[in-house]
């Protein structure tokens, strides 16, 4: 017998639930609280796992705990949510998302789970894969942005870096796909709220990231807490049990999202805990975080034959295979060994990651800023705010060792008088602070403006209904800027924020999302241009909040926009275009594409072909530059979005150099689900367009034909 089955069959009804429960220690508040003291719980075996704590004495004595004086000392699971760092905090993962570049992304992952090891953690709940087009919806901070591949290639890359490949790392970081699914959703973009998708949404945008998840191995899937089309997520039998059981073979755990399973009964789906207990183990969902209802009502649930003991054994079983893949049962007291010179390389690692993902939005001819500025007024609430740098769930990272913009500016740049005023708060009604913040402005060779939202402002729990700046930040900016000082605004925030009159009026802007500790150098490093900017949005930014959701990959429709045409698909009070395409960013060089060509131009549905195009770095700075293929399929059974992203690359040009990129694209990369959503390949014609962003305008394009193998 192997030692799971042996352990199950020794295990008493409660014993069993113990294993599908998972609590909360309160270390950090990620919910509603609701911890007490678990250690009474851990001795009778009640508890599977403790979360959100990461005191390694404290952890290691709750391991004792489990281990020692529990009946059949089944060692303890530890989770947290390391989403873009344990103890050294790297940019948030939408902004890392522009970085475009999977290398980037798995060793941030990577880099976080060893730090996490070392402190006794071994479950995360990240990667976090909600594909969102909303950006009031505050958990677009935490994820890959709008589109599909982009998810399903960062879902692969940060699960290959928590957890190595197939679980090979010594110390691996067991990594939740979450919050499966489409929250991103969420009606009016407001968090928990219910999502009504259609069949085609989920399987074209919503599922593939998860579905990469799955394929590259992931430890566990959290449900959402949202219901989508009418059933809670913690209740879906149909994509738990149905698509990611049966379809994907997913083995491993599904646990709920922070009381979500008890939350079954204000829903409107469960009459009670009896029954919402019920309902979600048979729905699929392994494990219940923080509700307790399992333990508590599942042997009421037995007993009235809503669920049966195998049902039970059958999640137990899961459970104790993680903890067995983790090497718990051989080493409960596992710790990873951290040397001070790894944290260092993930010190140099939070650099480049926050470097990589800052983009310059804007740039008329400020940036770099000149060597010969004597004096710079650094204004705005988020010039010298550390906390706020690390962005939301930031786990151990200490804002103490946050470089703020201040810092950085100063750092970079001694020989400069740099003058600072935070001008008014972040929110809030006060405007004692704009005169002196002006009279600042007045005397300066130039203005570094630091705008933006609050950590706590984007995350769980933290929508908006507004997209424009907080409190009084847009009096301070347009009061610093008739000053007539050059400005450069800096957007800190978790989401693109509405403000086309600041991108009207400011020299140059920069978002500067939430970049981690070393958030201050890596902007100071790009505004005097010691460091080249490369990032590329992984959202479409808007230009006001009436046009979301938005994004690159809309159908056409019957009536697409024409302004000699007043019937058409237009808005009477802003135009249809977003502020920023998808994709955009600049940098200092000037590179161009051109010579777009595909060698085979008949394509048969097994077949591969090259897609090629020549690009040149025309200027004297070197560069990172992205380049993405997008596909259009102008006629199918089922009509198809204008674009779609079907591969993109990256490359490194020194000054004047030029380059050919190479794709290589298969048939099967123009799959889509048909009528019946089965996946399909259908003859026909299809463009090919290749750019630096998804500006419609600016593409080269191609063309081949599918023909039937
Ligand atoms: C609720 C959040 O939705 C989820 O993302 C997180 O992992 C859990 N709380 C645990 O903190």
């Amino acid at each position: 017998m192997s030692r799971i089955d042996s352990l199950l069959h020794a295990m008493t009804l409660e014993e069993k639930l113990g294993q599908l429960n998972l609590v909360t220690a309160g270390q950090a508040v990620t919910g509603p609280v609701v911890c007490g003291d678990t250690t009474k719980d851990i001795a009778a075996g009640r508890v599977a796992g403790v979360f959100n704590l990461w005191d390694l004495e404290a952890l290691m004595r709750a391991q004792r705990c489990a281990v020692q004086e529990s009946r059949l000392g089944v060692p303890l699971l530890f989770g947290l949510d390391v989403l873009h760092g344990f103890r050294t905090i790297f940019s948030i993962p939408l902004a890392e998302a522009g970085a475009f570049d999977p290398q980037l992304w798995e060793r941030t992952a990577c880099a976080a789970a060893l730090e996490a090891a070392s402190e006794g953690i071994h479950l995360t709940f990240a990667p976090m894969l909600d594909v969102s087009r909303d950006p009031r919806w505050g958990r677009i901070a935490e994820g890959p942005g709008e589109d599909p591949l982009v998810g399903e290639r960062f879902a692969q890359a940060k699960i290959r870096g928590f957890q190595g490949d197939d679980f090979s790392r010594i110390f691996p970081l067991a990594a939740t796909a979450k919050h499966f699914c489409a929250g991103g959703a969420a009606t009016a973009g407001r968090d928990y709220a219910a999502v009504d998708v259609s069949e085609r949404a989920l399987h074209e945008v919503y599922l593939p990231p998860f579905r990469a998840a799955v394929e590259a191995g992931c430890a566990a899937v959290m449900t959402a807490f949202n219901n989508v089309n009418g059933v809670p997520m913690s209740a879906q039998g149909r994509l738990l049990n149905g698509y990611l059981r049966s379809r994907l073979k997913f083995d491993g755990v599904i646990m709920s999202d922070y009381t979500a399973i008890a939350e079954l009964v204000e829903h409107g789906v469960a009459a009670d805990s009896i029954e919402a207990a019920a309902i979600a183990l048979k729905a699929g969902v392994d494990m219940d975080m923080v509700s307790g209802v399992y333990l508590a009502h599942l042997p009421e649930a037995l007993a009235r034959g809503l669920v049966e003991e195998r049902d039970i054994d059958v999640a137990v079983a899961r459970v104790l295979q993680l903890k067995k893949r983790l090497g718990l049962f051989d080493d409960p007291y596992r710790v990873a060994r951290l040397d001070d010179s790894v944290k260092e390389t993930h010190c140099i690692l939070a650099l480049e990651a926050a470097r990589r993902s800052a983009t310059l939005l804007i740039n008329r001819g400020l940036l770099p800023l000149s060597a010969n500025l004597r004096r710079i007024a650094v204004v705005g609430p988020l010039a010298d705010s550390g906390a706020d740098m690390l962005g939301p769930w930031s786990a151990a990272g200490g804002a103490e060792n946050c470089v703020t913009i201040l810092e950085g500016l100063r750092r970079a740049l001694p020989y400069c008088e740099i003058a600072h005023h935070s001008g008014v708060a972040i929110e809030g009604d006060d405007e004692s602070g704009i005169a002196p913040a002006f009279a600042l402005a007045e005397g300066a060779d130039a203005v570094v403006l630091c705008l933006g939202e609050a950590a706590r402002m984007s995350g769980e729990a933290a929508c908006r209904a507004s997209l424009g700046l907080p409190g009084k930040q847009r009096q301070l900016a347009e009061r610093v800027m008739s000053a007539g000082a050059p400005t450069v605004a800096l957007l800190s925030c978790g989401r693109p924020l509405a403000v086309p009159w600041l991108f009207k009026r400011a020299q140059a802007v920069v978002a500067a999302w939430f970049l981690g500790h070393r958030a201050g150098e890596a902007i100071a490093d790009i505004l005097t241009g010691r460091f080249n900017p490369s990032a590329r949005l992984a959202v479409t930014w808007p230009c006001d909040v009436g046009q979301v959701p938005i994004f690159y990959s809309a159908r056409s429709t019957g009536r697409p926009f024409d302004a000699a045409n007043f019937y058409t698909s237009r808005y009477l009070d802003c135009s249809n275009d977003p502020q920023f395409p998808f994709g955009h960013g600049l940098s200092f060089s000037r590179t161009t594409l051109s010579n777009l060509r595909v060698d085979c131009a008949e394509l048969k549905t097994s077949q591969t072909t090259r897609v090629r195009v020549d690009v040149c770095n025309e200027s004297d700075i070197a560069t990172e530059e992205t380049i993405f293929l997008f596909a259009r399929d102008r006629v199918a059974s089922v009509a198809r979005p204008l674009m779609e992203l079907k591969d993109w690359k990256k490359i490194a040009l020194q000054p004047q150099q030029g380059a050919t990129i190479d794709f290589v694209l298969c048939a099967q990369a123009f799959q889509f689900p048909g009528e019946n959503m089965e996946p399909t390949v259908e003859p026909g014609g299809v463009d090919i367009f290749v750019g630096f962003s998804a500006d419609a305008e600016k593409l080269l394009s191609a063309r081949l034909r599918i023909v039937s193998a």
